[in-house]
């Protein structure tokens, strides 16, 4: 049951110089790259990446902090790895990531208005298929 999943290094992240870091822990995990971007997201983009939580109060901070640079985007590869990658990334809260998860171990609350957590990772195979769909529509 091999799949993909769509993982962003966000703009703190990538800003932060994270990227390779990130590439390196799905790598030792086994996982195969299959696509790799650096854009800074446009609005509309991540409208509709984003589309399930339009409405939410971190909606529009998340939107203004995604469009604020570049990012990495990315396509993996490897069976179950949509639920493996988000073992590595760990848990939404930087904070309260546990040691060990990419979250846990690099990122920290910023005291701003979104959670700046380093990356983003596909949470089913739906929204996989979505969200490459919407970063690599020629894949
Ligand atoms: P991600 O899982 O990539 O997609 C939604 C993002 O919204 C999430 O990462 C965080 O960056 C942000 N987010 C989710 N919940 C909150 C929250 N309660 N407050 C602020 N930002 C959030």
């Amino acid at each position: 049951q091999t799949e993909r999943s769509l993982v962003l290094v966000k703009p703190d992240g990538f800003s932060r110089g994270l990227t390779g870091e990130v590439l390196r822990r799905i790598e030792a995990k086994g996982y195969t790259l299959v696509a790799l971007d650096v854009l800074t997201p446009t609005r509309e983009m991540l409208a509709e990446h984003y589309a399930e939580h339009e409405g939410k109060p971190f909606y529009e901070p998340l939107v203004d902090f995604m469009s604020s640079g570049h990012v990495a985007a990315v396509v993996i590869e490897g069976n179950r790895c949509i639920e493996g990658f988000r073992a590595l990334a760990g848990a939404t809260d930087p904070t309260a990531a546990l040691p060990g998860t990419i979250r846990g171990d690099l990122g920290r609350d910023w005291g701003r208005k979104v959670q700046e957590n380093i990356v983003h990772g596909s949470d089913s195979p739906e929204s996989a298929a979505r969200e490459i769909a919407i970063w690599f529509p020629k894949l």
